[in-house]
């Protein structure tokens, strides 16, 4: 339903994106991850044919933004990421205005209207001005205006960002239903939050495709509970070396990031931090504890590490480097 081939965009000489390739196939909803700055917005925009890219191409539902841009924006719902509201309109009144530009007739118009304000749950406000909505809210109605001419695509930019935690549920709620019968891609900046309603995720760092996966993949591939962290006090070779040869540990980090190495309280011998990557699904704590223990070094600590999404971009496009 949506496909993207080598969209580059440069804003003067800076690029913004660079050769950024993914599709999103039909009744799919696809989570657009990255840090601010990333190139999602840039990449929307081009998507929904508010401005040209400077390089590739990009279809929806079969037609070329740019030369097909009619029938390709006939199939789009666009959330944008600040969502022009008329504030001294009513919600009723706004998507009735917004309805006559879309040339929807009346009694089509009138009935698509009630049937929106009915699935996006705004009944109580539909004769509430705009002004007077809380930011999730307006969200809403921004949502129910991208709805008005029954697309079957929807892009929609950080669509829970800046709205309290109960409208975020709300919102994510009204998503999943919306991705019954809508292809839809979602942009956001915090794993989690695609995580939970996103199959797929595409991921863009400094306006780059890093990755392009199923979210439980991602952060199995890249941390959560398949990595271990741990400190020891004992010979960081001697140390390194043994945990290496238990069974399910792929990979043995020492870490030599400032204070990584600390002092035993009174003692010489130094303790060392250590990063165990593990085989996905392995829990080896236990195995662990009882080597360090065995070999009469000390056990400081020993956790089970969540990355933050600054890791996990970092990870990614280190990998994507090497
Ligand atoms: N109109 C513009 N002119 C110049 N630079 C821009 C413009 N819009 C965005 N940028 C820059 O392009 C990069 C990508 O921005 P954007 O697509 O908004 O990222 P995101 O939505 O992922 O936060 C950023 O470095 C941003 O500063
Ligand atoms: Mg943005």
């Amino acid at each position: 339903m949506i496909r993207v081939e080598g969209l580059t965009k440069l804003y003067g000489d800076f690029v913004a994106i660079e050769d950024i390739t993914f599709s999103v196939n039909e009744g799919e909803i696809v989570g657009f991850l990255g840090p601010n700055g990333a190139g999602k917005t840039t990449t929307m925009r081009i998507l929904t044919g508010f401005m040209p890219a400077t390089e590739g191409t990009a279809q929806i539902a079969g037609y070329d933004i740019f030369s097909q841009s009619l029938e390709a924006r006939r199939h789009i719902g666009y959330l944008p990421e600040t969502v022009p509201l008329y504030t001294d309109m009513t919600v009723r009144g706004y998507l009735d205005f917004q309805g006559t530009l879309r040339g929807l007739k009346n009694p089509r118009r009138t009935n698509r209207i009630d049937d929106i304000i009915e699935r996006m749950r705004l009944d109580e406000y539909a004769d509430t001005l705009i002004g007077k909505l809380s930011k999730g809210y307006r969200q809403r109605v921004g949502l129910s205006q991208a709805l008005l001419h029954e697309p079957d695509v929807l892009i929609l930019d950080e669509p829970t960002i800046g709205i309290d935690p109960i409208q975020v549920v709300e919102t994510r709620q009204l998503i999943k239903e919306l991705g019954k019968n809508h292809t839809i891609l979602l942009s956001s900046h915090i794993l989690p939050e695609v995580s939970m309603v996103c199959e797929r995720v595409v991921v863009v760092n400094e306006g780059r495709l890093v990755a392009v996966d199923r979210p439980e993949n991602l952060s199995t591939r890249l941390g959560g509970a398949d990595r271990l962290r741990l400190a020891v006090r004992g010979p960081a070779g001697d140390v390194a070396a043994a945990l290496r040869q238990v069974a399910g540990v792929l990979e043995v980090e020492v870490e030599r990031a400032p204070g990584g190495v600390e002092r035993a309280p009174g003692g010489v011998e130094q303790a060392h931090r250590f990063v165990l990557v593990c085989r996905p699904g392995r829990d080896l704590r236990e195995e662990v504890a009882a080597l360090i223990v065995r070999r009469n070094w000390g056990l400081l600590e020993l956790q089970p590490m969540g990355m933050s999404l600054e890791e996990i971009f970092l990870r990614l496009t280190t990998h994507e480097e090497l």
